[in-house]
């Protein structure tokens, strides 16, 4: 195979872990390993544990590309072991990652950048399971999670929030309650100081909304690139995306997710749902859609990304 010519030579791949998303991190991190061997630089996968500082110690890679997702890989935790290790890595940095994996964190630096944010409320799942918090329809999801993994949909006609929330095996954390934002489900991606295009996403008939089987069941949802939306609108989403990546610090690449109801009936209300700082990187995924729009294949975005690693992000 071809060597390269970049900064970087050997390349550790992060990827697993044991957050609620290690199957797709798994499958993020296979993905990306084979295109960065393919592009000839030297790769050692690593399916992340808890002794990931000794290892990475030992191996002492040139950088790591970060494919992680979720709880200690997304949220600030191994880019502390990282910058402490002075291994350059891929993606966002300590404080942009811990405050994008806090939904309810990043809102109030949304909202002060001008990022439009739906209404909600923090509380504990006994708050949320004992009765609306607000008139339904609303949102019940996790502060802190990703994969839209313990996100509820509380519609109109429910008398109660979902019991399921009060179950002794429900184990994440703080809730969001939120408004429920009707109409379209948008997604922007941002690669350093631009955003890519806009994929619109329909979930298949019958499945609630972008839920965990609509993101990774095969034929779970279909997307739309470019969004079907007017030109001012698009232009509009495209720059909510940068300042919300800028807002909360973020490098390399990132997916901020939105929602806007243009719906005849609709409050036209445009929304920013999250900021994701490591967005899924398999073959299929958004962000390499958006790349492949923006004429990159998936080995020259890998390969962008591995070669914007860095320490003190
Ligand atoms: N306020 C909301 N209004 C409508 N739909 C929502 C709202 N919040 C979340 N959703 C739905 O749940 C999905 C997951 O929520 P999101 O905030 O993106 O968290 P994550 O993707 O990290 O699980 C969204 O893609 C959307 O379909
Ligand atoms: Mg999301």
């Amino acid at each position: 195979m071809s060597s390269t010519t970049g900064k970087f030579h050997h390349i550790t791949v992060l990827m697993g872990g044991w957050s609620s998303e290690r199957d797709v991190s798994l499958r993020s991190g296979a993905a990306c390993a084979g295109a960065l061997e393919h592009l000839g630089y030297r790769v050692t996968p690593i399916d992340v544990n808890r002794d990931i500082a000794d290892r990475l110690a030992v191996l002492k890679p040139d950088a790591c590309f970060n494919a992680l997702h979720g709880k200690w890989g997304e949220d600030g935790c191994i880019q502390g072991v990282l910058e402490t290790l002075e291994i350059p890595y891929t993606h966002s940095g300590v404080l942009a990652s811990a405050l994008a994996m806090d939904k309810a964190r990043a809102k109030v630096i949304f909202k002060a950048a001008g990022v439009p944010v739906a209404d909600g409320i923090v509380a504990s799942r006994e708050e949320a399971a004992r009765g609306h918090l607000m008139p339904p329809p609303y949102v019940i999801k996790p502060v802190s999670e990703g994969s839209s993994v313990g996100v509820y949909l509380v519609r109109e006609d429910q008398e109660h929030p979902p019991q399921e929330l009060t179950r002794p095996d429900w184990t994440y954390g703080d809730l969001l309650v939120e408004r429920y934002i009707g109409g379209r489900e948008l997604t922007c991606a941002v690669m350093g100081d631009r955003a890519l295009d806009i994929i619109e996403i329909l979930p298949a008939d019958g499945l609630n909304f972008y839920d965990y089987e609509a993101k990774y069941a095969k034929g779970g949802s279909r997307h739309i690139l470019p969004a079907q939306i007017s030109p001012d609108i698009y232009k509009f989403i495209q720059k909510l995306a940068v300042d919300a990546h800028n807002a909360l610090g973020c490098r390399g690449v990132s997916r901020a997710d939105f929602r806007f109801d243009d719906r005849p009936a609709g409050t036209g209300e445009l929304v920013c749902l999250e900021v994701n700082t490591q967005p899924g990187m398999t073959a299929t995924s958004l962000v390499p859609e958006l790349a492949a729009h923006a004429g990159l294949t998936f080995g020259e975005l890998v390969r962008w990304i591995v070669e914007d690693a860095s320490c003190s992000r």
